[in-house]
């Protein structure tokens, strides 16, 4: 009895607790609405405060508050530190003025604070960098006066501090934070030197501002005896550093030639029946209107009489299952044609299912061709379609991959827009940008001549769970020297002139597209065609000058309201990766970890 007596006088504490815990958000809100107004004195008062836009509760507590360009204006009340359970603040792009209110040094579960775009003025409060969980700083962009605090170096979470465009004076104080990602400081007033822990930072992340020293120019004599002591310091570390590269890549070269050497160790398929098999040039036709479940030998013919020693090159250790004749038996489907040829689905009589790819306009020599292929066949990495087995002839050359029965990532992205469709929401999206990036990380770091020379979204093939995987890398040079029209498209850096020469800068201009393309759900332009399609470069950047607005992103994202942030910074990324100059674009591994980042994030939120 006495039991029941206490735990129902438990379980009413705990009723009267949560809702007078909602009930005190609610308030927090009402007097936040009083005070600055704008498109939230249209929220339901008779509804609860969990269904007012821009409010997303977790257990009848408001946990975030997401306000982006509603109108706001004047000073922020004390009110938002009674939302004990916030973790995510965003006002940005308002028109807030005054300082941050003091109860903000309450939110001790917030860590994302998006403040940009604001008129916001006085000091940056030091107690900021107390909040333990705080991962996204966001104040640029404002009229934030007086020096950065001390207590950054505090704040062990912090990955995102963005100050720039304020009027932010003094020096940078010592920040040493190993999470630290992303930090910009850029036109403000700050003067003196950078601290040794923001050296490896961007420059631009410091421009406008009076400073010096690493990554900037040095700062000269003033600090006579100290930097000469850290001169020799930085002059060990340097010979020390080279050293160290130098063993890696020793290491690394003897790795990769064994590692080829495995690889790339091809073994000819039945030679005796083979022999006879030979491939003419004449089948334009085939290509053009073949059926499905026509067999590939109706695409790609034989020809008995010319009995060149041609067969299919196998890579790596995979039991080879097929010949050359088991799959010109194959029934074939077309599943495109692009830049480079057509590509089939090929079902083997086993049941074994490929993707063969014609290609068409090859001008290489048979040398040349077995080179190149080598160096695409060792490429190793779960990001990448890999390349099975390659034929060459005179007249004919097969590639044999994988087959992604997902298909592309273009025909996912631009297919079936009507009912019936799935969505692709926000953590597919980052995913499948994730994975393309590391693909193509991959190949960059395999040589600074290496690029793929041809990213695009129908390159960017899925398998059934939605890895990425990127298909079509190496092929660019080995095409002639007329580009045809088609690969001018709107994926190409303007520096580009020449499709058989892509710079890895180039390709994370097109990979720059390509994320462009997964948050706005848009096609890029196809200049000479000019179909349906938009620069999206120019677009979105016309777009976002004027405000940062969610009329960019694909309309079936913005269902996710409450990855924006991430959206935003995904963005930002694009806009990096598409700048005019391919020096101001970042490389491809910077790209990958940001992105990573980026799902990281997105995962601790849900
Ligand atoms: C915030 O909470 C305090 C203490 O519970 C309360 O006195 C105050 O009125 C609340 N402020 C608002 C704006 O709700
Ligand atoms: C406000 O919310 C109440 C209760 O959910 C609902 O009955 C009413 O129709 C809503 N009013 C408006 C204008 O949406
Ligand atoms: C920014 O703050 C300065 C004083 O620090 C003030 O003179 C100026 O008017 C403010 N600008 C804006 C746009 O609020
Ligand atoms: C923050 O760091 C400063 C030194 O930079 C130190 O004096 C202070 O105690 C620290 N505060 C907290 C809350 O850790
Ligand atoms: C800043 O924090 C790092 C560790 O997080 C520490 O190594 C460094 O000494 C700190 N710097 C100052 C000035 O407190
Ligand atoms: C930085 O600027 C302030 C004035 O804003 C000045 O007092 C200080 O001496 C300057 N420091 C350096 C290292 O130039
Ligand atoms: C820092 O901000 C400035 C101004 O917005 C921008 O030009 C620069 O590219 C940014 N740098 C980094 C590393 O974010």
């Amino acid at each position: 009895m006495k039991l029941i007596v206490f735990s129902l006088f438990l379980w009413a504490t705990l009723v009267v607790s949560v809702s007078s815990d909602l009930a005190s958000d609610r308030a927090a809100l009402l007097a936040l609405r009083a005070a600055v107004g704008g498109r939230i004195r249209l929220w339901n008062l008779s509804s609860s405060p969990c269904s007012w836009t821009g409010v997303n509760c977790v257990q009848n507590r408001v946990v975030e508050l997401r306000l982006p360009g509603m109108g706001l204006s004047g000073q922020l009340p004390i009110a938002i530190g009674n939302l004990t359970q916030l973790q995510t603040l965003s006002l940005r792009f308002n028109a807030l003025s005054g300082s941050i209110p003091s109860d903000f040094a309450k939110l001790t579960t917030l860590r994302n604070l998006y403040l940009q775009g604001n008129g916001f003025s006085g000091q940056i409060p030091g107690f900021l960098f107390t909040l333990q969980n705080l991962i996204r700083l966001n104040l640029a962009n404002n009229n934030f006066s007086g020096t950065i605090p001390e207590s950054v170096n505090n704040s062990t979470r912090l990955g995102t501090l963005f100050l720039e465009n304020n009027h932010l004076s003094g020096s940078i104080p010592d920040i040493e934070l190993p999470s630290l990602v992303q930090l910009n400081v850029s036109f403000n007033q700050l003067n003196g030197s950078i601290p040794k822990g923001l050296s490896g930072k961007p420059k631009s992340a410091f421009q406008g501002n009076s400073l010096c020293g690493k990554p900037l120019v040095s700062c000269d004599g003033t600090e006579s005896s100290g930097s000469k002591l850290s001169g020799g310091a930085i002059a060990g570390i340097v010979i020390g550093c080279v050293l160290g590269v130098l063993l890696v890549l020793i290491l690394l070269i003897c790795l990769c030639r064994r590692e080829g050497g495995k690889k790339t160790k091809t073994k000819d398929i039945a030679p005796a029946k083979l022999a006879e098999i030979e491939i003419p040039a004449d089948k334009a036709a085939g290509e053009s209107d073949n059926k499905n479940g026509g067999a590939l030998s109706g695409v790609v013919k034989n020809d008995a009489k010319s009995s060149g020693n041609k067969k299919l090159v196998f890579f790596g250790n995979a039991p080879r299952v097929f010949d050359l004749e088991d799959l010109l038996r194959a029934s074939a489907e077309v599943l495109g044609k692009g830049t480079f040829g057509t590509a089939y689905k090929a079902t083997l009589d086993m049941g074994v299912v490929v993707a063969v790819k014609r290609l068409k306009d090859v001008v290489v020599s048979e040398k040349e061709f077995k080179e190149k292929m080598e160096v695409v066949g060792a490429m190793d990495h779960q990001n990448l379609v890999p390349l099975r087995a390659y034929y060459f002839s005179a007249d004919e050359k097969l590639l044999v991959y994988d087959y992604m029965s997902t298909g592309s990532l273009s025909a996912l992205l631009h297919g079936n827009k009507g009912a019936g469709r799935t969505p692709l929401n926000w953590d597919t999206r980052s995913s499948i940008a994730l994975g393309a990036a590391k693909g193509i990380a991959y190949l960059h770091s395999k040589g600074p001549g290496i690029s793929h020379g041809n990213i695009k979204s129908s390159n960017i093939l899925l398998t059934t769970s939605y890895e990425a995987r990127v298909s079509d890398f190496g092929l660019a040079q080995l095409s002639g020297p007329t580009s045809t029209p088609n690969r001018v498209d709107g994926y190409r850096a303007p520096e580009v002139t020449d499709a058989r020469k892509v710079s890895q800068k180039a390709d994370v201009y097109s990979f720059g597209v390509l994320l462009l393309e997964l948050l706005t759900g848009k096609a890029p332009t196809h200049a000479l065609t000019n179909e349906e399609g938009v620069d999206l470069p120019r677009w979105v950047q016309s777009v976002v000058r004027e405000e940062w607005t969610a009329e960019v992103f694909d309309l079936e994202l913005l269902r996710y309201q409450n990855v924006e942030e991430d959206m935003v910074q995904l963005l930002q990324l694009a806009i990096n990766c598409t700048a005019q100059y391919p020096d101001k674009r970042p490389a491809m591994d910077e790209v990958t970890s940001q992105i990573e980042e980026l799902c990281r994030s997105s995962d601790q939120r849900t």
